[in-house]
């Protein structure tokens, strides 16, 4: 497009020679004023129909009057001010940025004008990013947007990317400092995008939530948790037991063979070491803490019965302690069958324990437990460890259809002599009883329940009973 040169046309512009210029201090400010203004007019209406101003939009008529003023001495201050106000009203509008490179091209490069516009532009157009970026975010609301204006400011083809490209044409000297202004600036700006996108996210968030809600309001219904039915039973045992003097001991779950048979007086060839019957561990997987023999197996214990040998390895006789926890079974599972399940084992070492003794504290726990109006039953059994052994039934009247029924609720038994000499207990000086208890059954008993699965299924409807 070919255009006029522009000519303020109070104060027109003559061609004149640079050495004997008559223009008083404050025609030359007139004319200044009157070429910003007009620049000022034209990046605005630039702006309004959305089309960039480009770097020759002013260059003629500043050219013009560069060439008319550049060599020499002009009001610096009155100019400085006027572009401040200008580059403040016009943020970075790239037409004024090109009219004043444009001014810069046609100056001499050691004039005054040149030197003044050259550093004002390096000092005030940075700013006045920032000055764009904040009008800009402040109408922004969608993400897409905000990522747009973020790339225009601050991405690889950004606006302060430029300035960076700037850089490298500067003298020496002067790099450093300039240097420094973009950093700042490029941390400003960075601050400005990452508060907008967290206001963006939030607004984000509170319209995808659902209500208002006010947490301080009460909850409509009040659901306490719970400790599990079967923890309840733990507890409830455990109380009895402590009121007889037993004390807990631990063992892990992870056991070698000679914890879960061998001690216990169980023969290699005893069915209950089966593979079919027993969780045995890969042979090379290293369990830190559970030390065993040389071609030794690991295993899931199959009952809680290894604290007994733990226990009096590690402590002196007399002896009164209860083993609570998780043992495993290659059972499948049904409504009385589970692949794990809880025991509560006790052990009482002494000099003379007796038969009466292992009556007098079971009789006392199960009437603890289920009422005095149980009737109890012992029946002969068998258990390696235990010699004589029984299970141990009874009858409850509070038991609905089960109430004529003798129920099985654990097995017990004088501790074998053969068990003392594995932990080197004299079996001449000590002897004792053990007992088992299958917390599940119990449980099921108790509670009137049909299935043990309930136990393990974590269904709320189940477990709130309990609460
Ligand atoms: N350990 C036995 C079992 O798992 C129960 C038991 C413990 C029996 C102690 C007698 C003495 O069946």
């Amino acid at each position: 497009m070919i255009r006029k040169p522009f000519v303020p046309s109070s104060c027109a512009l003559k061609k004149r020679s640079h050495s004997n210029s008559p223009l008083a201090m404050s025609d030359e400010q007139e004319r200044w004023k009157a070429l910003i203004r007009h620049m000022f007019a034209q990046a605005e209406r630039n702006r309004a129909n959305h089309t960039e101003g480009t770097a020759d939009d002013h260059g003629p008529e500043v050219g013009l009057l560069a060439s008319e003023y550049g060599g020499k001495a002009f009001p610096k201050e009155a100019l400085e001010q006027l572009l401040k106000q200008m580059l403040q009203r016009l943020g970075n509008s790239e037409g004024l940025q090109g009219s004043l490179s444009s001014v810069l091209s046609s100056l001499a490069p050691n004039s005054q004008l040149h030197q003044l516009i050259d550093s004002y532009l390096r000092e005030h157009s940075m700013e006045a990013l920032i000055i764009q970026a904040k009008a800009e975010l402040a109408s922004l609301q969608r993400r897409q947007d905000w990522e747009a204006s973020k790339a225009r400011f601050l991405g690889p083809n950004g606006s302060l990317r430029t300035f960076m490209k700037g850089l490298q044409q500067l003298p020496p000297d002067q790099r450093p400092a300039f240097g420094q202004k973009i950093n700042a600036i490029k941390i400003a700006l960075e601050s400005l995008f990452s508060d907008k996108l967290k206001a963006i996210e939030g607004d984000l968030l509170r319209q995808q939530l659902p209500l208002p809600v006010d947490i301080t309001l009460r909850p409509r219904t009040s659901a306490n948790g719970c400790l599990h039915p079967l923890t309840q039973l733990r507890h409830r045992i455990d109380d009895i037991f402590h009121r007889m003097g037993y004390t807990i001991a631990d063992g892990s779950e992870i056991e070698t063979e000679w914890f879960c048979f061998d001690a216990l007086n169980t023969p290699p060839n005893h069915p209950a070491r089966n593979e079919q019957d027993t969780f045995y561990l890969p042979p090379d997987i290293p369990v830190g803490n559970v030390s065993r023999r040389e071609k030794e197996r690991y295993l899931l214990r199959s009952h809680t019965s290894t604290v007994q040998i733990r226990t009096m390895l590690s402590e002196h006789p007399p002896l009164s302690i209860v083993s609570r926890g998780r043992v495993f079974r290659r059972d499948t599972p049904d409504a009385t069958h589970s692949a794990n399940f809880h025991q509560y084992e006790g052990l009482r070492v002494d000099r003379q324990i007796s038969f009466a003794d292992l009556k007098n504290t079971l009789f006392f726990f199960l009437k603890e437990l289920f009422g005095d109006t149980i009737r109890i039953r012992l029946r002969p059994s068998f258990f390696p460890f235990t010699e004589p052994s029984f299970e141990v039934d009874i009858q409850s009247p509070s038991m609905g259809k089960l109430s004529h029924q003798w129920i099985e609720v654990l097995g017990c038994g004088m501790v074998d002599p053969e068990v003392f000499r594995a932990v080197d207990y004299d079996p001449q000086a000590w002897n004792g009883f053990a007992f088992g208890i299958g917390l599940e059954r119990i449980a099921i008993f108790l509670y009137g329940l049909e299935d043990v699965r309930h136990f393990y299924r974590n269904d709320q409807r189940f477990l709130k009973q309990f609460a």
